[in-house]
């Protein structure tokens, strides 16, 4: 395809992710924009006959499978979920993945973690050197919100974080709410020199749910290019194609 566009990318990257499903699978459900179009393509293979069972991810995603016609179960009654696709803001090629520009990390997480895989697709622009030029999403608790805020910038200087800045997403005024009933602080740090470091420190706030980073979760990436899908297995050199 000549100069494919941003959402082309992610598409490229989504129906590659499908030749991972296997009949009888239950499989995770992303949220966001890339996640959306595995989970119409997955949704085809279900109406050709394909019997795999979702697990939604969030609210959004829950309605986006419902539409095209996937069974889903929870995360409570799947024994075990075998496989979760999902979109990353970023991630590095050590499959360190930033999360949760649409506000659904904490069910993500939750997801990505009862799987035997997670698979990330995204779009090249997403693959970087060094994480934290997008904005990581924390979700915290409404009581004492500012504090807390103030707590996660103080962390991310503990964890060698520099411009730290954090702001409520939507503002005081509109604050955007998540699926649980939380807010979400941005932090902003233009570079994430050591991720752990950061993740543990946020873990220790009283008032953080859960930050966005996925550090030891993830085992494969999926990159749609220009020039075709690039998959970067844990296990497995990379393959371009
Ligand atoms: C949702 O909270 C996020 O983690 C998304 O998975 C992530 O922001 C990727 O979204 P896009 O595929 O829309 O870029």
């Amino acid at each position: 395809m000549p100069n494919p566009t941003a959402d082309d990318r992610k598409r490229a990257a989504a129906l590659k992710a499908l030749e991972f499903v296997r009949p009888g699978m239950i499989v995770g459900l992303g949220t966001g924009s890339t996640a959306a179009h595995f989970v119409q393509a997955l949704g085809k293979k279900v109406k050709a006959g394909l019997q795999i069972t979702g697990v939604p991810t969030s609210a959004s995603a829950h309605a986006l499978a419902v539409d095209a016609g996937i069974p889903l179960t929870t995360v409570d009654e799947a024994p075990q979920i075998d496989l979760t696709v999902d979109g990353a803001d970023e991630a590095d090629r050590q499959f360190r993945l930033i999360k949760g520009a649409g506000a659904a990390h904490l069910r993500e997480k939750i997801v990505a973690s009862a799987s035997r895989r997670m698979i990330a697709i995204m779009d090249d622009s997403k693959l970087v050197e060094v994480l934290g030029r997008f904005p990581l999403s924390v979700e915290i608790v409404p009581f004492a919100h500012k504090t807390t805020m103030r707590r996660i910038a103080e962390a991310a200087v503990q964890a060698g974080c520099q411009g730290n800045f954090t702001r409520l997403r939507g503002g005081d005024a509109h604050p955007a709410v998540t699926d649980n009933g939380n807010l979400v602080a941005d932090l902003d740090c233009e570079m994430i020199p050591d991720p752990t470091a950061l993740a543990t420190a946020l873990s220790a706030i009283p008032g953080v749910v859960e930050h966005g980073l996925f550090i030891g979760i993830c085992s494969t990436l999926i990159v749609g290019r220009g020039d075709g899908v690039e998959v970067i297995d844990a296990m497995r050199p990379s393959d371009a194609g």
